[in-house]
């Protein structure tokens, strides 16, 4: 009998003894392999595909957000729909294209109903985002939006707080900036004026790191 870990409060991941391991793979093409066979958590059932990344595999800047949603679920791409056109938007206000940053999500598979990703998910699925990022290798890196702030950050502090501050990310102290979801953008367009501070920030950034 599983022990009734809900009843505690616990997540899933809390209570197992050993998380599921996601194989540790060092190139690109057995990492989108891997990503496309796993089925280590419980939204491989509902997916159309994977979606692992986009962009160049060298890039300078790795914007990493949520998780796909419906569109990207059917294309096999992140940021493909309203809010990837803005992000596509931001990425050109920095004097960038899609082409040249690389563009990845903390979950590979899309939630139900674009719900939040769930902290067991997030655990099984991130070492797939941290191998991408070994791959990279980038120069910095920006979150956008809560969710994945909150994990890369292990915090849950307020996004208006995280933004406007360098952070560090992973064993390699990869700088890290945060700003708003696209969507966020979407629904609250008033702050995209602070957003546009935030590109100019990772701008100001790119150009003292080469
Ligand atoms: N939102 C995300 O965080 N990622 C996507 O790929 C699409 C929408």
């Amino acid at each position: 009998m599983q022990p009734h870990y809900e009843a505690l409060g616990l997540q899933a991941w809390e209570w197992r003894k050993k998380p599921v391991e996601t194989p540790a793979v060092s190139d690109w093409e057995s990492l989108q392999q891997a990503v496309s066979q796993c089925t280590a958590c419980g939204l491989h059932q509902g997916r159309t595909q994977t979606v692992f990344g986009v962009g160049n595999p060298q890039a300078q800047l790795m914007i990493i957000g949520e998780a796909p949603g419906f569109h990207e679920d059917q294309q096999g791409e992140p940021f493909v729909g309203r809010a990837g056109q803005l992000l596509t938007a931001m990425i050109k206000t920095m004097g960038m294209t899609r082409e040249e940053v690389y563009i990845a999500n903390i979950l590979k598979c899309r939630p139900p109903n674009n719900r939040d990703p769930q902290a067991d998910e997030v655990q099984t699925c991130t070492p797939f985002l941290h191998q991408q990022i070994a791959l990279v290798k980038p120069q910095l890196l920006l979150a956008v939006g809560r969710i994945a702030a909150h994990y890369l950050l292990k915090t849950k502090a307020s996004l208006e707080s995280l933004r406007n501050k360098m952070h560090a990310y992973g064993d390699h102290n990869t700088p890290l900036i945060i700003t708003y979801h696209p969507a966020y953008l979407l629904r609250n367009p008033a702050d995209k004026k602070k957003a546009f501070l935030d590109l100019q920030f990772v701008m100001r950034t790119l150009r003292q790191s080469r």
